[in-house]
């Protein structure tokens, strides 16, 4: 079955209420039960933990929309089962606690989202795991960076703010040579246009407050295993009490129905601004595996069945203040540090703190986000930029 066709139905098959088709919210803490008895059976079908029969004793799990969005992203991204975070930065620290433990060696590309590689470094660190940050186009040569206490390999592709591709297959066979597990945060493709299972990974983050729930209306992460990684997942993710409310749920939920229609519109729309970007003056370079001259080109052709809405745009060295004068009166584009919603956003990214091995060492960076508006009108919002650049120069 094709994704668009899988979207629209995911998740919801062991729901108790199979005849609504949006799972009512429940709003709850608590469950109650009838006798002592039906008490312990809940409890005891619970903890087989068989995804045929979800059994909520108690607000923290197996609630009908945590269990129908989790099922849906399990679904989408090609994996066993998924759980779901209070926040896409949760997830990514939640799946770093699942699969470390104090001695270990984890190797983390230096291209991954900034607060989550801070917190890999700041707060693993304090319990004795090492993080080693790796330069996100090393391919299979990750061996010689593997130690006997590698235990996690955490890819991100594209990276976050210079988008290289990396080569997860070439990466996961490296670590899993050695028993290592992969993890990989895959906001920007989603599964819908990479399959990080079929790659080689072993668990995949996604942040769902992006192009899952795609409306900037809430915080959310998950955390999707393969069979194997499940148990400690599970058991990590109940150990910190992670969980969202059941209207964010509902809503990421109804996100989900609709992003086979808003991904392709997103990558429609980038190619069209991209290819535009690339004839102005005032760019240097453009940042967005889908363009061909982009040198991540070839392995998103291999790996990816499509592109997103989220892109780097190098300038010709010009002043902050310029950069500045360019970002600030936009009509569409407004500065924010998200993305992933139906509109469009813009920000000035600044490397410095967040990069140790593969150093940003180009002019100016922007990234954008293009949204769901027309291609004309964001060319039209940009040229303006272009405009207040070369004035304020
Ligand atoms: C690649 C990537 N991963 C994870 C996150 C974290 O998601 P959240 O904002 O839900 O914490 C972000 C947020 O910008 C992101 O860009």
């Amino acid at each position: 079955m094709k994704k668009t066709t899988q979207l629209p139905h995911a998740g919801v098959a062991n729901l108790s209420t199979p005849h609504i088709v949006n799972p009512p919210v429940h709003r709850a803490s608590t469950v109650v039960f009838d006798s002592v008895a039906h008490m312990h059976a809940v409890q005891t079908q619970w903890e087989k933990d068989d995804p045929r029969f979800p059994s909520p004793t108690y607000g923290i799990t197996d609630m009908p929309n945590q269990v129908a969005l989790q099922n849906a992203l399990a679904e989408l991204e090609g994996g066993y089962r998924a759980q779901i975070y209070s926040s896409g930065l949760a997830a990514v620290t939640g799946a770093l606690l699942a699969f470390t433990k104090a001695g270990d060696h984890v190797l983390y590309t230096d291209s991954a989202y900034g607060p989550g590689r801070r917190s890999a470094l700041r707060l693993l660190q304090r319990f004795g795991v090492e993080i080693e940050p790796y330069d996100p186009l090393i391919g299979g040569d990750i061996r010689k960076l593997i130690r006997p206490n590698t235990t996690v390999v955490y890819c991100e592709s594209p990276g976050s703010y210079t988008f290289e591709i990396q080569d997860v297959p070439a990466i996961a066979e490296a670590a899993h040579g050695h028993g290592a597990t992969v993890l990989i945060d895959n906001a920007w493709a989603t599964g819908f246009y990479f399959n990080a299972f079929a790659h080689g990974a072993d668990v995949v983050i996604q942040p769902v407050t992006k192009y899952i729930a795609g409306h900037s209306d809430l915080l959310m992460g998950a955390v999707i295993a393969n069979e194997k990684a499940w148990p400690r997942l599970r058991e990590t993710t109940l150990d910190l009490g992670q969980m969202a409310g059941p209207d964010d749920l509902f809503n990421a939920l109804r996100g989900l129905r609709t992003l086979g229609v808003r991904l392709p519109r997103h990558h429609d729309t980038a190619m069209q601004v991209t290819q535009w970007l690339q004839t102005r003056p005032e760019v240097a370079r453009v940042l967005y595996p889908a363009l061909p001259s982009d040198p991540g080109h070839a392995l998103w052709k291999r790996d990816f069945t499509g592109a997103t809405g989220l892109f780097g745009v190098e300038l010709n060295p010009c002043s902050d203040e310029q950069v500045a004068a360019m970002l600030d009166h936009y009509e569409l584009f407004r500065l924010g540090y998200s993305w992933g919603g139906y509109e469009s956003l813009a920000m000035p990214a600044h490397l410095a703190n967040i990069r140790s091995v593969r150093k940003w060492t180009g002019g100016p960076l922007v990234r954008f986000h293009v949204g769901l508006e027309d291609a004309d009108d964001l060319i039209a919002d940009l040229t303006t930029g272009f405009d207040r650049l070369k004035q304020a120069g």
